[in-house]
């Protein structure tokens, strides 16, 4: 394929994507090991670009890296419990500037607009401030935490208007009391509950590795928060950043995020391969199967068009407008995975008759052969039978095979109920199946 026919390719199949993420909020985790990479220009500009496609984005950075350096300028070491440093007043001098230096980096970074450069033209408005108030995390299992504290509240109406006027928050892991007294955050945890209060769509947990399975060695595509649970359980070789990085997972999801992502940050343009392909590359988490069959919506058409353009130009399917689907869509159910339409089918009742006529049945070509086509099927005689249809129709010109496979029969033109013979096209001239159910 010539390179211009790939690119082409790719920007369409793309484009479902940037559809369905724009207007939302996706809240964005990376530690201060990403800050010290030098590809941390190519990561701020993939954040650039979310903005540019007009997702409503929050970023908090760690800086656990930034504090261990300063405190062993100063040969001095942090003590950890549960993976929670104790931030002694030496500590807390190391956060303040950590947390300083890199929110000006970051800012620097996404201010950069020289002509040929990723960034021409962007203008993006990074704004950070006040919005986490924090309590002492105090004394756990006998150990005083000091100044390391824990989320009170956040508030999520300032952030929300600066969202709305399309700016980038960026938010750094310390938290302010209502006394003046400043806290230091575990960052997962603080994007985690600024995701929860935002109802964010999507928490992205950019990690130092990919969540790999130890029996396979493969990266592990997608989980529920109950396989997460097991994993984190049983799995005794998980590495500590991914442990905590799931925990997170696992609240955020049974606290309302629809969709939080793994992603190993070290993979370039990790979060657009994440977000705008099919399968993207990291580990899905979500409380809820993430493919679903369900009734169509309005605003699937948009979906529903994507999936059945392509057959349609072979000649599998028959054109069907916007207006169709706007007046029909009730006879319409889709598969669901992850916010793309990836099957649909519609079954429409005949008017003075007890039969129903199959439609539109599609799948992907990506998920073909995995039963999907079966399982629309299946759905559709439940509703037939729901709906008391006794007979019902497909009019197909190269799907016979696989309707009668199901039980369908050939059958003739003249068993077609008088509203589907008036509507026959004799051009495209389609063989009738047909079943009792
Ligand atoms: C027909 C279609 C919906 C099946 O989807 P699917 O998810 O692959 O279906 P299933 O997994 O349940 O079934 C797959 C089986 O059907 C077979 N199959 C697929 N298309 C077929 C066809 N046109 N004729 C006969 N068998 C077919 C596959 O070979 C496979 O069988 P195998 O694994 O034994 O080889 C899908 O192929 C499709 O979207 N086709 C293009 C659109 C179309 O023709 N729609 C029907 C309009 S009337």
């Amino acid at each position: 394929m010539h390179n211009s026919d790939s690119f082409v390719n790719w920007f369409r199949d793309s484009s479902p994507y940037i559809h369905a993420h724009r207007n939302r909020t996706f809240v964005i985790y990376f530690g201060g090991e990403a800050v010290l990479d030098e590809t941390l220009n190519t990561l701020v500009h993939d954040f650039a670009l979310l903005n540019s496609l007009g997702i409503r984005l929050v970023l908090v950075h760690g800086i656990r890296p930034q504090i261990d350096q300063r405190l062993q300028q100063q040969n001095k070491h942090s003590q950890f419990h549960q993976q929670l440093r104790i931030t002694d007043d030496t500590a807390l001098q190391c956060v303040k500037e950590s947390a300083g230096l890199i929110r000006v980096e970051i800012e620097s970074l996404l201010s950069l607009g020289i002509a040929n450069s990723p960034m021409s033209g962007a203008k993006i408005r990074v704004i950070s401030g006040n919005f986490v108030t924090a309590q002492p995390l105090g004394i756990l299992d006998g150990i005083d935490y000091q100044h390391t504290g824990k989320v009170r509240r956040i508030d999520t109406s300032a952030i929300e208007q600066q969202l709305d006027l399309g700016h980038v928050v960026l938010i750094s892991p310390v938290g302010y009391s209502p006394s003046g007294e400043l806290f230091n955050l575990s960052a997962e945890q603080l994007a985690t509950e600024i995701a929860v209060a935002l109802q964010a769509e999507k928490l992205i947990l950019m990690t130092e590795q990919s969540c790999l399975s130890t029996e396979s060695g493969q990266l592990i595509a997608q989980m529920t928060t109950c396989e997460t649970q097991y994993l984190i359980d049983n799995e005794t070789q998980l590495a500590t950043s991914t442990k905590c990085a799931l925990q997170s997972a696992i609240h955020g999801c049974q606290s309302g995020v629809e969709r939080v992502h793994i992603l190993n940050r070290k993979i370039d343009g990790a979060l657009l391969i994440e977000l705008f392909s099919r399968d993207g590359i990291g580990t899905l988490i979500s409380s809820i199967e993430f493919e679903t069959l369900r009734p169509a919506l309005l605003s699937d058409i948009p979906g529903i068009l994507d999936l059945i353009r392509p057959l349609q130009q072979q000649g599998f399917l028959i054109a069907r407008s916007v207006e169709h689907l706007e007046i029909n869509i009730n006879d319409y159910i889709v598969i669901d995975r992850d916010g793309l339409i990836i099957g649909c089918s519609a079954l429409h009742k005949i008017s003075n008759s007890s039969a129903g006529l199959i439609a539109c049945l599609a799948v992907h070509p990506d998920y073909q052969r995995s039963a999907r086509g079966n399982q629309l099927l299946e759905q559709l005689f439940i509703d037939a039978q729901q709906n008391a249809l006794q007979q019902l129709f497909a009019l197909s010109t190269q799907t016979m095979h696989w309707f009668k496979e199901r039980g369908f029969q050939e059958s003739y033109f003249d068993a077609l109920p008088l509203a589907l013979q008036e509507n026959y096209n004799h051009i495209r001239n389609a063989k009738v199946l047909k079943i009792d159910v």
